[in-house]
């Protein structure tokens, strides 16, 4: 947890009314959110409401139908032309989109490479820097996570909790200014779980901003600025961990809350 006070300053992150449909489907309806640096975002919330979607508009890989979503003051997928949103074409999507980090539920790791490799890849590749210098920086963030003596073994040689490791220091190797996170451990066995929240306890540490969809409410209670209760596409309730989950207001919250705490073992 960092000293930040959410809403001081200028957020790096800042969601406003924004709206996704898939076909008639309504997904996200109006969610207006903030992320000030360094602050680390808990979104919590039943499946289908919407969690994975918004992770995926701040990072572009979806359109939002309605609204707008500024990263450090920059509009995502869009840049202002003479006071207006204009689409940016997708080379530019994709520099935009190296600025931010992101970790799925399953990791992506590329199964031919090495995990150096791995970490190495997109710096070289996208970035066009000097590969020495990009290697010694992946050796440092393997170390970080933990896996430096592992550097020559392919994915399919490393435990789920290990692969996800490698994947939150690939994504670092980028030097991002922003971490999503979706679900990071869902898809591991439990005794693969805390190594995973380690590595992104140690990240909270350096004052990364992050934003992490989790169920892990213990994760959550200890590491969290603030948590948002998302139900229906619409942020229900947001708050301190105290506030939202020892103390929710709303009545959904209290459900969800109820129904995943009994179904923890
Ligand atoms: N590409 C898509 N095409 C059509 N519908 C989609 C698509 N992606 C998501 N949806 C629908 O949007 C709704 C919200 O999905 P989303 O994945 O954002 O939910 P979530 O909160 O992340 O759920 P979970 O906890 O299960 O991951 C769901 O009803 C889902 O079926
Ligand atoms: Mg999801």
């Amino acid at each position: 947890m960092t000293d930040n006070i959410a809403g001081s300053g200028e957020p790096l992150v800042d969601i406003v009314g924004v709206h996704k449909s898939y076909g008639e489907v309504a997904v996200l309806k109006g969610i207006d959110l903030t992320v000030a640096p360094g602050e680390v975002v808990c979104v919590i919330g039943p499946s289908g409401s919407g969690k994975s979607t918004l992770l995926r508009c701040v990072n572009e890989l979806e359109t939002v139908d309605r609204g707008a979503i500024f990263v450090d003051g920059s509009p995502v997928g869009s840049s202002i032309v003479a006071g207006r949103l204009r689409r940016l074409r997708p080379r530019q999507v994709a520099k935009q989109r190296r600025d931010i980090g992101m970790v799925f539920q399953r990791f992506n790791l590329f199964p031919h490479m090495t995990i150096l490799e791995n970490v190495a890849e997109a710096p070289v590749r996208v970035r066009r820097e000097p590969l020495a210098e990009v290697r010694e920086r992946a050796r440092a963030l393997l170390d970080r996570v933990g896996l430096a003596h592992l550097e020559q073994r392919f994915p399919a040689q490393l435990s789920g909790g290990q692969q996800q490791r490698v994947a939150i220091a690939r994504a670092l190797a980028m030097r991002p200014k922003l971490m999503l996170f979706d679900e990071p451990t869902s898809a591991l066995d439990p005794e693969l779980v805390g190594e995973v929240l380690d590595t992104m306890k140690e990240l909270v540490a350096t004052g990364m901003t992050m934003i992490v969809v989790t169920h892990e409410m213990d994760f959550a209670r200890e590491m969290a600025d603030r948590v948002v209760f998302m139900d229906g596409g619409v942020v229900v309730e947001q708050g301190t961990p105290e506030q939202v989950l020892e103390r929710p207001q709303r009545e959904r919250t209290r459900k969800f809350l109820t129904a995943v705490l009994s179904a923890t073992p």
